[in-house]
């Protein structure tokens, strides 16, 4: 038996800003102490992932789609606190922040050591995160905003020709290949003529689950991508006790697991052909209710997808038995089966990814089909 692991590379992108963001030269790049507050209501972010999610779903109906809102803010807060004092506020809001009076020698430094403190901490889960500034070849980026994005907000300024979209193209993809270490190849399809900057942001997580299972119950079963379509792919096999719910108003089942390092994922099966109505209301659903530990249920067994979750790929994609020693294992084998409940992620499902002190999202998103590439 071994700790299950998750693994997800993604990327955002495409955020073509039709403005230019580099502002007044920074006085505020020192690094000084700023300790965080113990408990993070700084930062709620639901509202905004929300948002997101219905920007980039809505566009792209039957595609995967994962990203992580937290990583994201932190560029955004830079390009905020660059902007004049309206703006700047109301973007900060937009993302989530609770009104906070900080002098503005202070905000940068301030702002970015809260947001870094909510990223998981090394050790039992691993994350990589950062963004990618490209900027126009024409435009002037003073060297003091490079060293503040890149020392602060883990954002790297990188030029790009926009005028010319071959080589746009090529450039970009061979800094994001740089920063990714080849995981991220292709950044953008399209480019409108008068793009000036583009802004991507990738995150590299790998967590092992609290709770055991064992990762050779793998095999291929059948995924219905819709009513008509069916696919094989390789599906993990669990047993034993798990957070699970049913909510009838959201059409779906929803099985909550923690990891070791204090995130915990929520995976929504919606019924067949549900999707969408599911969407809607989880967008209308009070956050909470996915931070509250679900009850626990013996299961039959739990069924799903193992990898290749387009740009994420899970590696031992989900649970395996809350609190349950080996033991209970095998005692659970010798219930009559039939009167235990079994789950099967089949069909396509939803996924949060939230931090557990500050219930901020660090991954939200869907998979629609487990072997597409993205
Ligand atoms: C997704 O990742 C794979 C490598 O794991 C890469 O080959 C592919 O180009 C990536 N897709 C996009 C859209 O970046
Ligand atoms: C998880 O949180 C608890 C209390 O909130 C803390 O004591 C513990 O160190 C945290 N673990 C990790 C891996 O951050
Ligand atoms: C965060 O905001 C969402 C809605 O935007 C709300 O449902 C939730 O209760 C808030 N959480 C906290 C801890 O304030």
């Amino acid at each position: 038996m071994a700790h299950p692991i998750l693994s997800l590379w993604l990327l955002v992108s495409g955020l073509g800003l039709h403005a230019c963001g580099q502002g007044a030269p920074d006085q505020e790049n020192h690094p000084t102490a700023v300790t965080p507050p113990a408990s993070s209501t700084f930062l709620n972010n639901s509202h905004f992932a929300f948002r997101l999610y219905r920007h980039m779903v809505a566009p792209n109906p039957s595609r995967n789609v994962l990203f992580s809102p937290l990583s994201f803010t932190i560029p955004l807060t830079l390009l905020a606190l660059k902007a004049n004092a309206d703006v700047h506020t109301q973007v900060l809001q937009g993302l989530g922040f609770s009104p906070t009076r900080v002098p503005d020698n202070q905000a940068h430094v301030h702002y970015s050591q809260l947001l870094r403190g909510l990223l998981p901490p090394a050790g039992e889960c691993r994350t990589d995160t950062g963004s990618i500034l490209f900027v126009g070849q024409k435009q002037i980026v003073l060297p003091k905003f490079a060293d503040l994005a890149q020392n602060l907000y883990l954002t790297e300024v990188s030029f790009a020709c926009f005028k010319n979209f071959q080589m746009a193209r090529d450039q970009m993809d061979h800094f994001t290949r740089k920063k990714t270490h080849g995981k991220i190849g292709t950044l953008v399809q399209d480019l409108k003529a008068d793009t000036v900057l583009i802004l991507a942001n990738y995150m590299f997580f790998k967590g092992k689950w609290k709770y055991r299972f064992d990762p050779k119950l793998t095999e291929l079963r059948p995924f219905s991508l819709s009513q008509e379509l069916t696919i094989l792919v390789p599906t993990m096999l669990w047993l034993g006790w798990f957070q699970l719910q049913r909510f009838y108003h959201l059409h779906s089942y929803a099985l909550w697991l923690p990891f070791i390092c204090n995130s915990t994922a929520v995976f929504i099966l919606p019924d067949m052909g549900k999707v969408r109505e599911t969407e809607e209301g989880l967008m209308n659903e009070n956050f909470d209710t996915w931070t509250q530990p679900f009850p626990l249920r013996h299961l039959r067994s739990i069924q799903s997808p193992r990898r290749h979750l387009g740009n994420f790929s899970t590696n031992h994609a989900h649970e395996g038995l809350p609190g349950a020693e080996e033991e209970d294992v095998t005692n659970l084998w010798s219930f009559p089966m039939s009167l235990i409940p079994a789950i099967h992620f089949n069909r396509p499902f939803l996924l949060l990814v939230f931090e557990e002190s500050s219930h901020n999202l660090l991954f939200m998103g869907k998979v629609m089909n487990p072997n597409a590439k993205s």
